[in-house]
């Protein structure tokens, strides 16, 4: 397969490339680097810098290469900053797609891999299936929602069939260590507790421990990166097999306190942690029904919770150390 992985110099993006090329795939990467690194780009992989919301950026290499299968990453996802601009989300997530999906046509490549988030759930609780509804509590969710369906009704009108992957809370690093999550601006849980041990962050702040949960703290579902970007892999090869449509949930179908994460993260060395008020919006519990992706795609997930953060450890280590 010749695969066109649209933001592989991001964080999901690189490990899906290494997922495919080990898969010994033929992978082509388009990128504009808005939040992405020429390092976490694979070295067997061809490069095209360029924007997908101008059109001859992706023309062009559809243009010089022959595609089977295009996936789809190129997203800005911080959920804060979709607050304060959410016209540039909605130009970025959906209008990228859109201009996406319309070479994609002319150039009669039918087959998208695209990732979604559970934000599309908004404030849902408890084990989420794909059948839930949808209803974003911010514009990043928004976006997700609107491009996925966008992708429908184009899939309806012109013959295209798509994987839609919900995920869950992804974290960890490739084994080789060769890349990771590099950004500065870490929020997510398990990066942030990390910096707490390696001396980049003074304490980690548990929001919240009066949650109706084991331990008083909110119950949330994590799912290594290479075991996400596999997942990719599959869900190409299922399309480029003739697969029909799917929207799927990545995720481990079971989940951990904040407070477990805390304790895996603390075996590494010792983490301080304070306990800060709720933040609005959190529910007590929050995990993927991951029974489709394993049933259609045979899926399974097959990192635990230690490898994820030792992973993350190791590699965090590595890029404080340059
Ligand atoms: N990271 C998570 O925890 C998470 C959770 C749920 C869903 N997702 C989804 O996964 C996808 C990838 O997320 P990530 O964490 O790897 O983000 P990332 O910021 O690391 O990667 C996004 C990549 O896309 C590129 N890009 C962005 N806009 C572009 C554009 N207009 N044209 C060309 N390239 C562009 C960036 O340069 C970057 O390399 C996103 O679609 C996101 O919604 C991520």
């Amino acid at each position: 397969m010749r695969v066109l992985v649209v933001g592989g110099a991001g964080y999901i993006g690189s490990h899906t490339v290494y997922e495919l090329i080990k898969d010994h795939q033929e992978v082509i990467i388009l990128d504009n680097l808005s939040s992405g690194y020429m390092e976490l780009v694979h070295p067997e992989a061809k490069f095209y810098k360029g924007d997908i919301r101008n059109k001859e950026d992706i023309a062009s290499v559809f243009k010089q290469e022959k595609i089977d299968v295009v996936m789809h990453f190129a997203a800005k996802i911080v959920v804060p900053e979709s607050v304060k601009e959410p016209l540039e989300y909605y130009h970025n997530n959906v209008e990228g797609v859109r201009t996406l999906l319309e070479v994609m046509n002319e150039y009669n490549v039918k087959k998208l891999v695209f990732s979604s988030t559970a934000a599309v759930y908004g404030e849902a609780s408890g084990v989420c299936k794909e059948t839930d509804i949808t209803m974003p509590i911010n514009p990043y969710g928004e976006t997700k929602l609107a491009t996925e369906k966008m992708i429908q009704w184009v899939a309806n009108a012109h013959g295209f069939n798509y994987v839609i992957f919900r995920y869950f809370n992804v974290a960890g690093a490739d084994q080789s260590l060769k890349i990771g999550l590099m950004k500065d601006q870490l929020t997510h849980l398990i990066p942030v507790a990390i910096q707490g041990i390696i001396g980049l962050r003074d304490h980690l702040t548990i929001y919240g421990n009066d949650y109706p949960t084991k331990d008083g703290t909110c119950i949330r579902d994590y799912i290594h990166v290479s075991d996400l970007a596999y997942a990719h892999v599959l869900g190409a090869r299922y399309l480029n097999g003739g697969g029909k449509s799917e929207i799927m949930n990545l995720g481990s179908n079971s989940g951990y306190t904040v407070l477990e994460v805390a304790q895996a993260v603390n075996e590494i060395a010792p983490l301080k942690y304070i306990i800060g008020p709720r933040r609005d919006g959190d529910p007590a519990e929050l995990i993927a029904s991951n029974d489709k992706a394993r049933n259609i795609l045979k899926w399974i997930p097959k990192y635990t919770l230690k490898d994820i953060v030792l992973s993350d450890y190791n590699y965090r280590k590595k890029i404080s150390n340059r």
